[in-house]
Order: structure tokens, then sequence, then C-alpha cells
């Protein structure tokens, strides 16, 4: 990253994502959008074991929703299974065990996953890494976009199915800059962290259709770029990049 683009990224994180920018954003929500009842809904929560993913888990299952976490370590599943359904008192808290790097097991989970569900109302693409060398599989793809790109990519395209089943279907992919490791107390609390993915889940405003592919941050609608910093990609980048994703998805089928 340049110099200019990490001044600009540090300036507007440390104003926007700690606990003084949320608490400066949360004037602007509405009191009662999260009061809302999930009953007969299902959600499915990628990297639901821990962090902004559990919190989200536990959030839904408050609420009456039927929630399938999907993580990669089956101690710590069972674990964040357990803590959530003692939470809540609900028992709609199921576990499947997926590493969302393993393309081939990411395509064998959406068709289990298919064949034992009717419908799914909410996929959360939460499970995310950050590998800082560079790691290739043993498959040849590199760890990060294996995790992050390629699995999300895959898990989704999937479920699409089983997602037009739902009368209000949404995905929500959840997004990282590495800002909080730079934070120390000025941190936000996991809740602040979780609250967007938590209300793009369960608002019932939104049904009133928001166009899709907008980048949220602190419940509304937000530029996907820095200002000026040329970090832009044309529509046919774009588009090159999904047929990318479409060929890699059909190759580890
Ligand atoms: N917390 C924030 O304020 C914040 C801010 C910006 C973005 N984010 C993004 O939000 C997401 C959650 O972050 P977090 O802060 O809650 O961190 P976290 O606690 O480390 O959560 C990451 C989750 O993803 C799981 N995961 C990683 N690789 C996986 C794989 N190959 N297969 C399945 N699960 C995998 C992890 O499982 P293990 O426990 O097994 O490692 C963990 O449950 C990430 O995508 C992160 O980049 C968070």
């Amino acid at each position: 990253m340049s110099l200019f683009r990490n001044v600009v990224w540090f300036m507007k994180g440390s104003k926007e994502y700690t606990s003084g920018g949320y608490a400066a954003a949360a004037k602007h929500f509405k009191a009662d959008d999260l009061d809302v009842k999930c009953d007969g809904k299902s959600f499915m929560i990628t990297g639901a074991n821990s962090g902004i993913g559990k919190e989200t888990a536990l959030e839904i299952a408050k609420r009456g929703g039927t929630v399938h976490l999907v993580c990669r370590n089956p101690q710590y599943g069972e674990a964040a299974k357990a803590e959530i359904m003692e939470a809540t008192g609900s028992s709609n808290v199921h576990l499947h065990i997926l590493d969302m790097s393993q393309p081939k097991s990411v395509h064998a989970f959406t068709r289990k996953f298919g064949e034992e569900n009717e419908k799914l109302d909410v996929l959360i693409n939460n499970a995310g890494c950050m590998v800082n060398t560079r790691e290739l599989q043993e498959d040849g793809l590199e760890k990060n976009f294996a995790t992050n790109t390629l699995g999300t990519h895959i898990i989704t395209v999937g479920l699409i199915d089983l997602l037009k089943k739902s009368s209000d279907p949404r995905v929500v992919i959840v997004s990282s800059g590495n800002f909080h490791t730079k934070m120390g107390d000025k941190l936000r609390t996991v809740g602040q962290g979780a609250d967007t993915m938590l209300w793009l889940a369960v608002v019932d405003s939104l049904k009133e259709k928001q166009p899709s592919g907008q980048f949220w941050q602190d419940r509304v609608p937000v530029a996907k770029h820095l200002p000026l910093a040329w970090t832009k990609s044309s529509a046919e980048e774009e588009k090159k990049l999904m047929e990318s994703l479409d060929t890699l998805t059909e190759q580890f089928k």
C-alpha cells in the first residue's frame, strides 16, 4: 500500500472504526431496528465459533432464529454451540464442521446441506483469515484467496437455490481492513463490531429492496474505495474476476 493510502486509511480508521466512531454513528440508528423476531427463519454463519461471528449467531438465536454455525475446529465449534444454547435457551443451534479454505469440502458441504434442508434465509460469510506470509496449499491455491474469496464464492453459489426458497433471502459478506490490530484500547467491543452484520441479517426495513453489492458500515451504504487512492477496478476487471472464480468453482467440483 502506498504511503498516501496508509495515511488516508489510518485517519479514516482512527475516526470511524473505534468505539468513538461507533458511538457517533449509533446516534443515527433507529432505536427499535433490532427489536425483531426471527422465528421460522434460518441463518448460516461461517467462522461462528469466535469474535463477531459468534456474537451475531448468539443475537440471532436470542431472537428465535435457527442458526447454523460453520466452523473448522470441532472443539471450538462445540464450545460455541453449547455457549449459545445455554445463553439463549434455544435448541435450534446446529454445528457444521467445514474448512473454508478447502474448495472440494465446501462443494461437498453445500450439496449435503441442500439435501438436508428445505430453505436458507440468510447466509453470513464471516470466516476470514489474514495470513501475512505467502502460503500455498496442496491444491496450489494461496491460503487467503482460498479462504476469503474462493471459499466464499463456492459456498454462496452452492446455496443460492436454497436461498431462493426464502421470501426475503440475504447474503452478507464481511470485509476487513485489518485495522483492529492497530486500535489498542480504542477498539470497538465485539457487539459494536458485529452490529452491522446482525442488522443486515435481521432488520425488517431491508425488505424495501436495497440493491445488491453495496458496502455497509454502521448501518449505511458507504463508498467501496478510499478517496483518491486509485483502488477502483473497471467493470471489465470485475467481470474477469467473477469468471475466474466461476472457472475455479467448476475445477474443484
Ligand atoms: N472484529 C472486528 O471488528 C472486525 C473488523 C473488520 C473485519 N472483521 C472481519 O470479520 C470476520 C471475523 O473476525 P473476528 O474479528 O471475529 O475474528 P476471529 O475471532 O478470528 O474470527 C474469525 C473466524 O473465522 C474462522 N476461520 C478462519 N479461517 C477459517 C477457515 N479456513 N474455515 C472456517 N473458518 C475459518 C476462525 O476459526 P478458528 O477459530 O478456527 O480460527 C474464526 O472463527 C473476519 O472476516 C474479519 O476479517 C472483523
